[in-house]
């Protein structure tokens, strides 16, 4: 079996810890800090993160003695270490003696140290320099009883468009496109006279006069997703020459757009994810969800919550703080969906820095605290759960994401700039969480075959291959739905000719004609075919029923805007508009019951409380303010307390059930 998250959970159960910075504190701190890590439950930390210039004082200097001591210190309280390659933030002598290493931005401005994370990804002496160092700690630290797992980096998302980077995004070019006629016809160079006659005009996206070529922009943020990915891969690879059986991972972000973690994800040992959820957002509980089921879906089983925070950030403008109990329940609801690891940035509040007013396990203030006295709380009860390690939340239903539809549906020159494919997607997230429905997310290009239900809320880049996928799935007894723009585009960004969505047009039985975005302001009417009406807004199109049955027209013109079509064995719908949220949660209802999909509840739970099946486990979580009673399946245990509890159980605000069932 190769390396990952079960080598760390086995015999620790549940991970529980957070990002370790000694550096930043005189020795006689890191005493305390690993008693109260012991007190608090903690059994895994990540040291060394941004540690460079502290390893390597000067260009080849070595200076590990410190590391050694917090190692072997951690390594005695048998508190594991998630070991950092400390390369996401060079040391100012870098970028002095050799600044063609620093990055570029589209105006050709270079962007200096004085921050963190100012590295070109092309540069081969950031490069040269990034795998001695990990050389060298690789070496250092093989076989030391703390070293539990690799963190190559951090939060990898550097773009540069420096003339080194074009040097390597030619090279990167060349092996999609072949010669440069292939690059011509790709890129479309015929428009506005921009036809290249020579490998060395051709550029990263630089600041221009007007719009800029979309194959161009699309093919550059493949490549920059690809140069980080280079990059990673070479750390990983002196890493596991030298720790074959140690995991390797990454920190992603969520729906971050300058990587493309699904082609990522397969070159980890361990995915990871940080996330911080806004307090002023209302929603930001479900948009936390779907994030864990994308890096579920990327995990393809479980995965850690390598970063979140115990209270408030210090990066957003206004900073709100996490009620009491807040951060219990969003961890537990990663734990939900699937987290084997809850490990926050950061241990000990930083005195210093840019950092300083973001919180931590251990605030400012002290552990004689409420917020420290919750973080002890916390790991104890993680205790609780440690069964839950490795257990798998099943999904009948699959969201299909894809980065470069995100990316090439968020340019400039489209009908409208106002189509979000991230917020549409959590749109049609939304009704399932209501529901108690798990859900996947899912690349175009996977085997869907195991899904009952597939929707594609803003699928705008789709290859042939992968439309006919699609057809398949239907054709087999899948139920698809697709939302609006969707199969506009091939992978270079070329409109797909004929009606839209032209590959998908024999499944979807629909001939598209014209879209036709809305004003801002309109709430356009819609009626349901067989009784009741909705709004849409901002997007409409002009399509034709062929084959499909409207289920929904446009009220005005009488034109479909929700359309279903029977074919082969399946379903498939397709929605030419972007319904209000009431009329996406009806919409789902039907493609449910389409599908034959029910969720972890014999009916959908009281608002506010979500539901999901991991393992043997039924989670229950109250984001409401209000006490909310939950009829469940059955007699259960709740893990976390221990009680017995048959038909219902009852959730105070913010409590959370880890209810272990007979069924
Ligand atoms: C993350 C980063 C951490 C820390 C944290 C603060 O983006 O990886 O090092 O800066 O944010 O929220």
């Amino acid at each position: 079996m190769s390396p990952g998250l079960h080598d760390l959970t086995r015999g620790r159960g549940l991970l529980f810890g957070g990002d370790y910075n000694p550096e930043q504190w005189p020795e006689e701190v890191w005493a305390e800090d690993v008693r109260l890590m012991k007190e608090a439950g903690v059994n895994l930390v990540t040291v060394g993160v941004f540690s460079w210039a502290r390893i390597e004082p000067e260009p080849g200097a070595r200076d590990f003695g410190w590391l050694d001591r917090v190692l072997d210190l951690l390594a005695g309280a048998g508190v594991a270490v998630d070991l950092a390659t400390p390369t996401a933030s060079p040391p100012p002598w870098l970028g002095h003696r050799w600044p063609q290493t620093l990055p570029v931005d589209e105006s050709g401005h270079r962007l200096w140290y004085g921050s963190r994370n100012q590295f070109c990804p092309s540069s081969p002496v950031y490069r040269e320099r990034a795998l001695a160092l990990v050389t060298d700690l690789a070496g250092r630290y093989a076989g030391h009883p703390a070293l539990a797992m690799w963190h190559v980096g951090n939060e990898y998302g550097q773009v540069c468009h420096c003339d080194t980077t074009a040097e390597a995004f030619r090279a990167w070019l060349r092996a999609r496109h072949g010669d440069l006629d292939g690059l011509n016809e790709a890129w479309g160079t015929v428009v506005w006279s921009q036809l290249y006659s020579s490998w060395e005009e051709v550029l990263p996206p630089r600041r221009a006069p007007y719009l800029v070529n979309p194959a161009q922009r699309l093919d550059f943020r493949r490549f920059c997703s690809d140069a980080l990915l280079a990059h990673f891969r070479a750390e990983r690879d002196v890493l596991r020459a030298h720790t074959p059986d140690i995991p390797i991972t990454t920190n992603f972000m969520g729906f971050f757009p300058h990587a493309d973690y699904w082609s990522w994800a397969a070159e980890e040992d361990v995915v990871c994810d940080d996330l911080y959820p806004d307090p002023a957002d209302p929603r930001s509980h479900v948009r936390a969800a779907l994030t864990h089921d994308l890096m579920r879906s990327l995990a393809g089983g479980p995965w850690m919550l390598m970063e979140q925070s115990v209270s408030a950030v210090n990066w957003r403008s206004h900073n709100l703080p996490k009620p009491p109990g807040r951060f219990r329940l969003e961890s537990l609801q990663a734990v939900a969906r699937g987290a084997d690891g809850l490990c926050f940035f950061q241990w000990r509040a930083s005195r210093t820095g840019a950092e300083r007013f973001h919180s931590a396990m251990v605030p400012h203030a002290g552990p004689d605290t409420r917020l420290h006295r919750e973080v002890r709380a916390h790991g104890a009860e993680l205790r609780a759960l440690a069964g839950v390690a490795g257990t798998r939340v099943p999904a009948r239903v699959a969201l299909v994401f894809d980065w470069p539809s995100w990316w090439a549906a968020t340019e400039r020159g489209l009908p409208s700039d106002r189509l979000d494919p991230v917020e549409e997607l959590f749109r049609y997230y939304l009704p399932f969480w209501e529901r108690g429905v798990s859900v996947d997310l899912a690349p175009p290009s996977a085997d869907l075959s195991g899904y009952a239900l597939v929707v594609a809320p803003a699928l705008f880049v789709l290859g042939d291959d992968d439309a006919a996928a699609l057809t398949s799935y239907v054709r087999a007894g899948g139920t698809l739905a697709v939302g609006p723009f969707s199969g506009v585009a091939d992978r270079d960004a070329r409109v797909h000719p004929g009606p839209f969505p032209a590959p998908l047009r024999e499944v979807l039985g629909v001939r598209g004609e014209e879209w036709l975005p809305a004003p801002e302001d309109r709430q356009v009417p819609c009626a349901w075919t067989d009784g009741g009406a909705f709004t849409a807004r901002l997007w409409t199109e002009l399509v034709r029923a062929e084959g499909a049955e409207p289920v929904a027209v446009f009220a005005e013109t009488g034109d479909p805007a929700v359309l279903r079509h029977p074919c082969g064995a399946g379903v498939a719908w397709y929605v030419a508009t972007l319904p209000a949220d009431d009329a996406v949660a009806a919409l789902a209802g039907r493609l449910l019951a389409d599908a034959g999909v029910t969720g972890a509840l014999p009916g959908p739970p009281p608002p506010g409380v979500e539901a999901v099946r991991r393992g043997p486990v039924l989670f229950l979580l109250n984001h409401g303010d209000t006490a909310a009673r939950v009829p469940i399946p059955g007699p259960a245990r709740d893990l976390l307390t221990g009680a017995a509890a048959d038909g219902a159980v009852t959730l105070a605000p913010q409590g959370v059930a880890a209810l272990q069932t007979e069924s």
